[in-house]
């Protein structure tokens, strides 16, 4: 008995181990996927009434460049790059439109999602210079740099995001 115990227990520990090392074990459990995949679709619903319309409105001569939140902004896509755990596609989160291609060819989605990073913050510089040519110039990069996953209106699709 004693010796079927821990030959059970020895066999546990070996599954356990196995775990560890597999990658399937950061892959995550289906709910967890859906919630996930909300997690970051609520995200980038809010870029654009959060941020980047009172950005757009600057970029117009209109508001106040001094208010646009470019840093916080920035803050939510770096938050947007860690919501993307093996699992959470499709296969995981049906209603998901995140694109197989963002676990394929994550460099250069993370390198699209620099970008825009990149441009928002020089943005920023050129609200707080209160330069409106340079927002101008440089709204039309952000936009631009929006494109680098998807089109701007909510149905588009793109490279890394299905069309609905
Ligand atoms: C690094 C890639 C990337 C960039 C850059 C990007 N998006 Fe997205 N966006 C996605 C992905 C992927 C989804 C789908 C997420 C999902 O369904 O899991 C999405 C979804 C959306 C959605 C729809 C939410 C929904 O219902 O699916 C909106 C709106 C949106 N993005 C707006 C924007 C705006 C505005 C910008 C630029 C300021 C932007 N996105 C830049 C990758 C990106």
């Amino acid at each position: 008995m004693i010796r079927i115990v821990s030959a059970c227990a020895l066999v546990g520990i070996v599954l356990l181990a196995a775990q560890d090392v597999s990658p399937l074990a950061q892959t995550v459990p289906a709910q967890g996927a859906k919630e996930i995949a909300k997690q970051r679709e609520d995200l980038m619903k809010g870029l654009w009434p959060d941020y980047y319309r009172d950005m757009a409105q600057a970029a117009k001569g209109g508001g106040d460049p001094k208010t646009v939140k470019t840093a916080e902004a920035i803050a939510q896509l770096k938050k947007f790059a860690t919501l993307f755990p093996p699992g959470s596609g499709r296969e995981g989160a049906p209603e998901s439109r995140a694109k197989p291609e963002i676990w394929t060819q994550r460099a250069e989605f993370d390198a699209a999602n620099e970008a825009l990073a990149k441009e928002t913050a020089a943005f920023g510089e050129a609200a707080k210079a209160g330069n409106a040519d340079a927002m101008k110039a440089s709204w039309a990069k952000v936009a631009e740099a929006c494109g680098g996953c998807h089109g701007g209106p909510s149905k588009s699709g793109g490279k890394f995001r299905f069309e609905e």
